[in-house]
């Protein structure tokens, strides 16, 4: 098997931060040598999210070594090689995914030890296991660490940790409301509606109409309780409008900020209401996390019950479009491009995700 094992990979680099179409490119690298503690492995699949984009554009805080940096931080691998000292523990064909940010996954193979990595249990579908580390996780951690009960509203529903709240809502007996931006057309709204319903969303509402009267009769009906907890991934005026639903002294977690706009609160939702602003970054939760025993202990029940979650069908990773990524061929730098592009339009409805398969 050694032998077999490649010593050159192929990947995704940037040597400077910049636009990805500039300062991308596929290019080869020498592979750190196997030794008897070390594991091979060959990428299965990895998507394009949002913030690799910003990372790659130099507004991300987590910022990899340039130049030489490969793009690429989540991710599943299978591993085509085992060190001999690891052998009792590890087998060819396991599945990993990278423990934390900036491994790099934008690439063919890797050689990385086991501590860098997270073994994921057979029974786990390749899609959910390449995207359980940034999105499932955060829908989690945002609805086990701010406020556990109560109804939870949330823009950007149709997103990947959108959609990954809704599940979790449902799994966890919470109901939730969902903010959406109309389709281009009301069949298509229609169809995202009943989609986003059939995920377990108790109530969806259209971002225009969000301040409208009839949706403030609609959750004094829907959710006489009061929603306790929001979650913002847009910004702007729609995140301004999400926080007038909420009940006196909710939360208003800011995880996300797709539109780019600031926003500013009204004194009176402080004054009267006390609607608390809090923020959730899940690579910062794993920093501090990876400090304790009872943090280490946090993260693994975590990916145990979402894993649990996903085998028993109660959470299925976002709607994927799979693009085969042909490594060995001359048009892979162009495959890759033309994946990354689409990643980028809006209103796309799907992750991309780059497969070797
Ligand atoms: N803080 C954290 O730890 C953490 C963890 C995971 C993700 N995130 C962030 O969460 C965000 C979503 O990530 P994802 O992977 O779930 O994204 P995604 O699946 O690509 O979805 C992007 C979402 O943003 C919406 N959107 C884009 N521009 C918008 C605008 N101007 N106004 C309103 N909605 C807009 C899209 O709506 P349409 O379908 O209508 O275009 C879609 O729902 C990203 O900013 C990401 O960086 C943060």
């Amino acid at each position: 098997m050694i032998r077999r094992f490649p010593k050159q990979a192929k990947a995704i680099v940037f040597d400077e931060f910049g636009a990805p179409g500039k300062v991308l490119k596929l290019g080869k690298y020498e592979l750190n040598a196997l030794d008897d503690y070390s594991l091979g492995l060959k990428l299965v699949c990895a998507p394009i999210n949002p913030s690799d984009i910003n990372q790659i554009q130099g507004v991300y805080p987590i910022r990899p070594h340039v130049p030489g940096a490969i793009a690429g931080n989540e991710g599943l691998l299978k591993v085509a090689h085992v060190g001999k000292a690891l052998a009792s523990s590890w087998k060819v064909n396991d599945r990993v995914i990278p423990k934390n940010a900036c491994f790099g996954t934008w690439r063919d193979y890797a050689v990385a030890k086991p501590e860098q990595l997270l073994k994921i249990p057979e029974g786990v579908p390749d899609l959910e296991a390449a995207t359980l580390s940034v999105n499932l996780c955060s829908a989690y951690r945002m609805l086990k660490d701010f406020d556990c009960e109560g109804a939870v509203i949330q823009n950007a529903a149709n997103s990947g940790v959108g959609r990954a709240i809704i599940q979790l809502c449902k799994a966890f007996g919470r109901k939730s409301v969902n903010i959406v931006r109309a389709r281009e057309t009301k069949e298509a709204t229609e169809e995202l509606v009943c989609e986003l319903k059939s995920l377990g969303a108790d109530i969806i509402v259209v971002q225009d109409d969000v301040i409208k009267s009839d949706t403030r009769e609609l959750l004094k009906h829907a959710v006489p309780e009061g929603i306790t907890l929001a979650l913002n991934c847009v910004g702007g005026h729609v995140a301004v409008n999400m926080a007038r639903l909420l009940r006196d002294s909710a939360t208003l977690v800011t995880y996300g900020a797709m539109s780019r706009e600031p926003f500013n609160l009204p004194a009176s939702l402080f004054i009267f209401k006390d609607i608390r602003l809090r923020g959730f970054w899940m690579a910062r939760w794993k920093e501090e996390a990876d400090k304790t025993p009872d943090g280490a202990k946090a993260y693994d029940d975590m990916i145990n019950e979402l894993c649990r979650l996903i085998k028993d069908g109660k959470l299925n990773a976002a709607p994927c479009e799979i693009i085969t990524w042909p490594m060995e061929e001359e048009d892979a730098e162009n495959v890759f491009f033309a994946a990354l592009d689409k990643a980028q339009k809006a209103s796309l409805g799907k992750k991309i995700v780059l497969s070797l398969q």
